[in-house]
C-alpha cells in the first residue's frame, strides 16, 4: 500500500512509518521540519495547511495521523486543526481511508467505577487543554464522510511490543491504562487493511 503518515517526526508516527516500510508499504512521512524520519521519503509541509498537504496524499491508499500536542498541559488545538486540515487535503487528493490517534479519555463508558468517578475526571482536569482538543477532534473526524477510524490510546510508553492487547468499540478497555507506542503502531497498521474498523472508535490497551 501507499501510506501517508502525519506526525512522522513523533514517537508513534516514526514507529508507524518504520513498521510500515518493514511490511513493504510505500510510506510518505509528513513532517513540519526538514529533520523528518531520515529516509529521504519525507514530505515537508505544514500539516495545518491542506493545500501544502494534498501533494503528500496524492495516490495514497490511506492517511494515518499520529499528530499530538508536544505538551498536553498547554492550550492547544493541534488535534482538531490537523484533523480538519487532513480531511480537506484528503478531499483534494481523492483519498478516503483515514486513521487518527485519539485518546481513551474520550470513551464515555466501560471504565471501572474508580476510574470513571475519580481517575478520569482528575486527569481530564490536569490535562484539560489536551482533553478539550481531543474532544473537539473526534466529531470532526466522525463527520468527515471519509472511511475513518479513531484509535483511542491510553497512556503511551516506550516499552517493547507485547503483540497482545485488548480492544473495545466505542467504550473503554476495562482497567486498560497503558500501551506501548510499538503496539499502537502495529495496531494502526493492522486497522488500515481492516474494513471492519471503518466508522468506529476503537480503544486499545493492555
Ligand atoms: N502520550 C500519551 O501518553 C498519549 C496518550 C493518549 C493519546 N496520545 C496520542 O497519541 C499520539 C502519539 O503520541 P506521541 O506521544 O507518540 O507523539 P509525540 O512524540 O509527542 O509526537 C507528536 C507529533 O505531532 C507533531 N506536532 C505537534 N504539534 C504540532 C503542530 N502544531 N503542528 C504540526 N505538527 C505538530 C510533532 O511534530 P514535531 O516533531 O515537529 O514537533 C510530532 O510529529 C498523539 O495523537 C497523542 O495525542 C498520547
Amino acid at each position: 500500500m501507499k501510506l501517508a503518515v502525519l506526525g512522522a517526526s513523533g514517537r508513534t508516527g516514526a514507529l508507524v512509518a518504520h513498521l510500515a516500510r518493514g511490511r513493504g508499504h510505500h510510506v510518505t512521512g509528513v513532517v513540519r521540519t526538514g529533520n523528518g524520519t531520515g529516509t529521504g521519503r519525507d514530505h515537508v509541509a505544514d500539516p495545518l495547511d491542506p493545500e501544502a498537504l494534498a501533494p503528500a496524499f496524492a495516490g495514497a491508499d490511506a492517511v494515518v495521523s499520529a499528530i499530538g500536542p508536544r505538551s498536553a498541559r498547554k492550550p492547544t488545538s493541534v488535534l482538531v486543526d490537523s484533523a480538519t486540515s487532513a480531511i480537506a487535503a484528503m478531499r483534494l487528493a481523492g483519498v478516503r481511508r483515514l486513521l487518527v490517534v485519539s485518546s481513551s479519555a474520550t470513551a464515555e463508558s466501560g471504565d471501572t467505577p474508580v476510574v470513571a468517578a475519580l481517575v478520569k475526571p482528575l486527569l481530564c482536569s490536569v490535562f484539560r487543554h489536551a482533553w478539550a482538543d481531543v474532544s473537539a477532534m473526534e466529531p470532526v473526524v466522525r463527520a468527515s464522510g471519509l472511511d475513518w477510524t479513531l484509535v483511542r490510546a491510553p497512556m503511551l510508553t516506550n516499552g517493547p511490543a507485547r503483540g497482545r492487547y485488548r480492544v473495545q468499540e466505542e467504550r473503554s478497555v476495562l482497567g486498560g491504562l497503558s500501551l506501548s507506542r510499538t503496539d499502537l503502531a502495529a495496531f494502526l497498521l493492522d486497522r488500515v487493511e481492516d474494513p471492519e474498523s471503518i466508522g468506529k472508535a476503537l480503544s486499545v490497551a493492555y
